[in-house]
């Protein structure tokens, strides 16, 4: 059986060795935006997981864009050089292409970590002004967010390109900039929480303007041989909303650019969205935007059987597969996906005895196909 989902994939000059992407996810558990300890475990064990990409978390451009206390930043040489050491390890155990993300959290930012509560911040606890488009809090009760002037868009654009340097400099293989999930640039390009009447807000082309002003400068600070991509929304999954339509006007126009991969998300914009959560339930956009602007296409969402994700790329609805929960659950998920597709990829020399060449429990132990 010849399996799609393991053959390669260019995105830019960079190859990858199969079309499943480990999502960023964060970790909140960095300090001053520093990674620490817990990178040092968790960084390395995604590199070594087969897939063909694995990309760093959220990562924030200045403090005031991470999501809370405990996320990571690369806008200072002590965060670099935290990152940098996390690199070297991840490097001595895999040779994956790494990337990372970068961006800012908008008015989603001063929040408590997931595990104690993810509500906003008080100023007991360390809060801080957050920064949007327009004096709309994200959700009944949090603070209004302080609107960003045009001369403040212009530092922040500088944000950006000094980020991407610093990761250009780690050696990372790939960039990524946060477009979705109703962070800052997201909720510039959503009209639920963009109500400027300046050019960066009311028509798509205005509320799609800073990211794609981002965008040209980025492009122009990372290395032209690097591959970048940007996530985005498909959906706000509320009527009047963000669409995949618009997702895909701004697709073509990153593929203008000099965009490599866009991966298709969905939601975050308002909490109290109605989301149906189903596996593949986002991969309807992601169509949209591969067939409208033609730009490499993974989709992200409930990606969670072989069989699926061979599924989704065989038929030409999207080229990559991304995984974020599915991953964690199981760390060496490309591996058995690989069994159970029936394809053969390497595992590490010191892991090969656990693989299915040597030890045949591991092909009867791989999961049956899901029923969707
Ligand atoms: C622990 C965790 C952390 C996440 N952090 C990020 C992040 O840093 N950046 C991002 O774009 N999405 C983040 N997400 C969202 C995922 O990347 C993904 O879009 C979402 O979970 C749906 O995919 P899944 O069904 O495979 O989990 C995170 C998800 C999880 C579970």
């Amino acid at each position: 059986m010849s399996s799609k989902l393991f053959t390669p994939i260019e995105i830019g000059n960079l190859t990858l060795s199969n079309r499943i992407y480990v999502e960023p996810m964060c970790q909140y558990s960095a300090e001053n935006g520093n990674m620490t300890d817990w990178h040092m475990m968790h960084v390395p064990s995604m590199a070594m997981s087969g897939a063909g990409l694995f990309c760093i978390e959220a990562t924030a451009v200045r403090p005031k864009g991470r999501i809370t206390h405990g996320c990571t930043g690369l806008y200072s040489d002590e965060n670099e050089a935290a990152m940098a050491k996390v690199l070297k390890l991840a490097r001595s155990v895999s040779d994956i292409p790494i990337g990372i993300q970068i961006g800012h959290a908008g008015r989603k930012a001063s929040c408590e970590l997931p595990w104690d509560g993810r509500s906003f911040l008080t100023e007991e606890n360390g809060a801080w002004e957050t920064e949007a488009p327009s004096p709309l809090p994200l959700t009944d009760g949090w603070p209004t967010p302080h609107v960003m002037s045009k001369d403040e868009l212009k530092d922040l654009r500088k944000d950006f390109v000094e980020t991407a340097k610093r990761a250009d400099r780690l050696g990372l293989d790939y960039l990524e900039l946060h477009g979705a999930h109703g962070y800052l640039l997201s909720s510039f390009m959503s009209p639920l929480s963009n109500q400027r009447d300046d050019e960066y807000g009311g028509s798509l082309e205005n509320r799609i303007r800073l990211a794609l002003e981002v965008s040209q400068d980025v492009r122009a600070a990372w290395p032209n041989e690097k591959p970048l991509g940007m996530k985005v929304n498909g959906s706000d999954f509320v009527d009047g909303g963000w669409t995949a339509d618009d997702a895909a006007v701004l697709a073509s126009e990153l593929k203008g650019i000099g965009f490599d991969l866009i991966t298709v998300s969905g939601g975050g914009v308002d909490p109290k969205a109605p989301i149906k959560a189903i596996p593949g339930y986002q991969m309807p956009f992601a169509e949209v935007v591969k067939k409208k602007s033609g730009i490499t296409t993974a989709t992200v969402g409930m990606i969670v059987d072989a069989h699926q994700a061979e599924e989704a790329v065989a038929s030409g609805k999207v080229d990559m597969v991304a995984l974020a929960r599915g991953i964690l659950f199981n760390p060496r998920w490309p591996f058995h996906a690989a069994v159970a597709l029936g394809a053969d990829i390497p595992y590490p020399v010191q892991y090969e005895r656990g693989g299915a060449k040597l030890w045949k429990p591991a092909v009867t132990s791989v999961a049956p196909k899901l029923e969707t």
